[in-house]
């Protein structure tokens, strides 16, 4: 961990950027490609170390994948043809490859290892290894499951009725995985809506999925058919650069092929109801996954409440709301959000703690954070908890902080958004 030093502070930002691929999309990308026989191309692939990790699993699982930047071949015999792992398949900070593939595995023909690093030996599986069990699939795990090291062995699958404890697309997609290789129909239901990727990629991939409203019904034993596989950029990283140009001084910035899934789509109706200057320009397309070119400008703003339903399409964006509302007029509240807690890192703390380190009027709660502004924020060394998303809240924040900010590990940041300084230098460049 080397120690980065940022200084933003009234840097206007000023330009156009294309952030990189989704990386829900970019992991489901590579997963459907393993099971479908045939050849799978993928393009605006996320080159982000997670991702790198699920490329690397199914290299282990025998499946023939090859990149070249964004761009990804996949070529596999199916999933029958995958071969046992000589090795512990190693997920990194990865809870998406860990959680899906659990799923995936849970019915294939192999025996296979799961471990991480030190925050996904924290994060619980025991919600996906629960409903997975009640499918008959063979997972062990530390604490009865509840913890990586993880092992399945793969084996015959019975389908389920289940109805979701916590709103986590994770948990969804590892049941939906499961239940392509059960028998009989599974149904999966939903009490808030999540990220909708998998279903949107089973039917892309020829799978017949039924979705009617939160209850989703997926029949097992149906074939995959290989196709091509379009990234649109991800929301979840241009929502750095939505906060950073509304927060900072006579700015504006482009941002080009950002996806626009309405299920991810919550920052945007938050800088919307917090009176953030900024144009979305949906592109016309037959595409799976909706993309479009949203404007931002250096805007007002105001405070606002966020809670409930909203909650699952914006949970990733929630530390770089946080930041926002410290320079939005009056009160912004954050609740129902205790997902926060089980995150790469316990966000809440995380964006608290730094937040306060420079000043901001910030308090954690059960489910949330309360937050008053705006407040001049002042220079300080902060955290980043190996966490991607608390490093890219820290180095953002500098843009209105009076003095330098010192981060303990800029290196995090490539497990989502690789090329995060580069876009920043490009901005602020003029
Ligand atoms: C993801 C789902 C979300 C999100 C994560 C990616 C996915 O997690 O926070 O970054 O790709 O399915 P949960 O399902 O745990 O909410």
């Amino acid at each position: 961990m080397v120690n980065k030093s940022i200084a933003l502070h009234n840097k206007v930002l000023k330009g156009t950027i294309t952030v990189p691929g989704d990386k829900s999309v970019s992991h489901r990308s590579i997963m459907f490609g393993s099971i479908a026989r045939g050849i799978t191309t993928v393009s605006g692939f996320l080159p982000g170390e997670d991702c790198l990790r699920t490329i690397e699993a199914f290299k282990q699982l025998g499946v023939n994948i090859e990149q070249n930047g964004s761009n990804i071949r996949i070529e596999s015999d199916g999933m029958d043809a995958w071969k046992e792992p000589e090795d512990i398949l190693y997920m990194g900070n990865s809870g998406t490859t860990t959680r899906l593939m659990l799923g995936l595995l849970a019915g294939s023909k192999v025996h296979a290892v799961l471990s991480g690093d030190a925050s996904i030996a924290k994060r619980p599986m025991k919600r996906v290894i629960l409903p997975l069990r009640d499918m008959k699939a063979h997972i062990t795990g530390r604490q009865d499951g509840q913890f990586a090291p993880l092992a399945v062995k793969g084996s015959e699958l019975q389908a389920i009725d289940y109805t979701m404890p916590v709103a986590s697309a994770q948990v969804k997609s590892a049941i939906l995985l499961a239940a392509l290789n059960a028998n009989g129909t599974t149904v999966v239901r939903e009490q808030h809506a999540t990220r909708n990727h998998t279903e949107l990629m089973m039917k892309q991939f020829g799978v017949n999925i039924d979705v009617a409203d939160l209850v989703i019904s997926l029949q097992g034993g149906q074939k995959l058919t290989s196709c091509h596989v379009e990234v649109p950029g991800d929301l979840s990283s241009a929502a750095f650069f939505l906060v950073a140009t509304a927060i900072a001084k006579n700015s504006e910035v482009v941002l080009e092929n950002v996806g626009l899934n309405s299920t991810r789509t919550g920052i945007l109706d938050v800088l919307q109801a917090m009176n953030a200057d900024m144009t979305i320009e949906p592109y016309e397309s037959d595409a799976v996954e909706k993309a479009g070119k949203i404007t931002i400008r250096s805007s007002s703003l105001q405070g606002t409440v966020i809670g409930g339903d909203i909650i699952p399409r914006l949970i990733d964006e929630i530390p770089i709301i946080a930041l926002l509302a410290t320079q939005a007029h009056g009160t912004t509240i954050i609740k129902d959000a205790e997902e926060l807690k089980v995150k790469e890192t316990n966000r809440i703390d995380a964006v608290v703690d730094e937040l306060k380190k420079l000043g901001a009027t910030i308090t954690a709660t059960e489910d949330g954070m309360i937050i008053e502004g705006p407040t001049t924020l002042t220079g300080a060394a902060l955290r980043t908890y190996g966490d991607h998303r608390i490093g890219m809240m820290n180095v953002i924040a500098s843009l209105v902080t009076t003095g330098t900010i010192v981060i303990d590990d800029a290196d995090c940041i490539a497990v989502s958004y690789p090329t995060f300084f580069e876009d920043i230098a490009i901005l602020t460049t003029k």
